[in-house]
């Protein structure tokens, strides 16, 4: 794990503007072949806009942290309070890819992970796309498993068919 990768917390603006720059760039990289060009831009204006990202820091309780290496942000991860109790929820986990593979992910998790023991969580689950085959190699490396199917209804004619994985802590 590189000793020059910082993880902080975003608790500014202009903190979050970055954020949504660098999640606009991933998810048109990225999700591609995953999910339609339609359902990209729909869920990025769902959860990307700035308001959005505001709101969740101040009525959410979600907690940003960006991982930075050399003050540049290098990606970010989202997490929160789950409706099951006991269960902190990753909702967010980005990694520029030109920086991906250098243990980035396993900081930002490392991160959720010390928050939640922190906060008496006991375990740690998030939401992957079921063909997002990168994502979930790199959640098992890291330990989580499958724990089911889980398909939502987003609205706008889309749906999210997902995996739950889960960490114990
Ligand atoms: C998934 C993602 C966050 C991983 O970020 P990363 O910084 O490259 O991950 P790390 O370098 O911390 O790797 C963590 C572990 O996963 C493994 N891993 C990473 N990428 C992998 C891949 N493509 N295939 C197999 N394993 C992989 C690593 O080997 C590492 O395990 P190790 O430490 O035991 O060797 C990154 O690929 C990404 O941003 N993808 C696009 C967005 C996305 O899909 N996010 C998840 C949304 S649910």
């Amino acid at each position: 794990m590189r000793a020059d990768l910082t993880i902080l917390p975003a608790t500014e603006d202009g903190q979050l503007a970055e954020i949504q720059e660098l999640a606009h760039a991933i998810w048109r990289e990225h999700y591609p072949g995953i999910i339609s060009p339609e359902q990209i831009e729909y869920m990025l204006q769902a959860g990307y806009n700035l308001d959005a990202l505001r709101r969740d820091l101040t009525q959410g309780q979600i907690r940003y942290d960006r991982a930075l290496i050399d003050g540049t942000l290098v990606g970010f991860s989202a997490y929160g309070p789950h409706s099951d109790a006991g269960a902190l929820m990753l909702h967010k986990l980005y990694v520029d890819a030109a920086r991906r593979g250098r243990g980035c992910a396993r900081k930002l998790v490392a991160a959720a992970c010390d928050y939640a023991r922190a906060n008496a969580f006991d375990r740690v689950v998030l939401r992957v796309n079921k063909g997002n085959h990168i994502a979930i190699a790199a959640y098992e490396r890291i330990g989580f498993t499958k724990r089911g199917p889980i398909v939502s209804d987003i609205g706008g004619g889309f749906c999210m068919d997902d995996y739950l994985m889960q960490l114990d802590l």
